[in-house]
């Protein structure tokens, strides 16, 4: 792809940990040094995504390993699709800000189904493009569900103590596994907003050097 491209950057975490704000301050720090930029999310508006999120609320029911599979089919569709696809948006020098992307899919599928087999899933959405860097916002799942019950009335699926408990687990071993090929950055979600947007701005700005010249 040529080198002029948007970079593609992925913000992970548990629910709760505080992305949406992390994502809103990178992106307005972004506009107002006029790099373009769009924000977008996994599971995504797509009609794969809609199904997930019926899936999510508990309006609709289906197995882990179907979940799995949804999970990964939505994100080739958020790719590829010519309506609003990463893709085609990177490639014409946007910069995409995406909540949630593969990690996602390893940290909480991985909870029940293997690795390996949501690593092979994955792996032509991999083939395509893969994020110039993984922005993971660390909190301890007590944290992240007392967040949530002040702003929330409704609980998602994975969002029990425990399940949370696994999921940042399982995000800890997948750094393990996959320090090598990823940029992951991992950032303490226990410090101020503004200190955390100060901490992601320094270790990705290097990545728009390219666009601001
Ligand atoms: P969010 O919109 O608050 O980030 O919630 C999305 C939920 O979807 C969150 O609980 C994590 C879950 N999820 C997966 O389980 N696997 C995935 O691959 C993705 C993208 C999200």
């Amino acid at each position: 792809m040529a080198e002029n491209r948007g970079r593609f950057i992925t913000f992970e975490g548990i629910d709760g940990c505080g992305k949406s704000t992390q994502i809103h301050r990178l992106k307005q720090r972004m506009e107002a040094m006029s790099l373009p930029c769009c924000e977008t999310f996994e599971p995504s508006s797509g009609p794969v995504g809609s199904m997930l999120r019926q899936c999510l609320s508990g309006r609709m029911k289906a197995d882990e390993r179907t979940m799995a599979t949804l999970f990964a089919a939505d994100r080739l569709d958020h790719l590829l699709n010519d309506y609003d696809g990463i893709l085609q948006n990177v490639r014409q020098g946007i910069h995409v800000i995406c909540d949630r992307y593969v990690l996602s899919n390893y940290a909480y599928q991985g909870v029940s189904a293997s690795i390996d087999w949501i690593e092979e899933l994955n792996s032509e959405a991999g083939k395509i493009l893969r994020p110039d860097c993984h922005i993971f916002i660390d909190v301890e799942p007590e944290v992240s569900l007392e967040r949530m019950e002040k702003t929330r009335f409704h609980r998602d699926l994975y969002e029990t103590k425990e399940r949370l408990t696994q999921v940042r687990n399982c995000y800890f071993s997948l750094f393990d596994r996959f320090q090598e090929e990823e940029n992951i950055l991992i950032v303490d979600g226990s410090q101020n907003a503004d200190a955390i947007a100060e901490t992601i701005w320094d270790s990705i700005s290097f990545l728009f050097e390219e666009s601001r010249k």
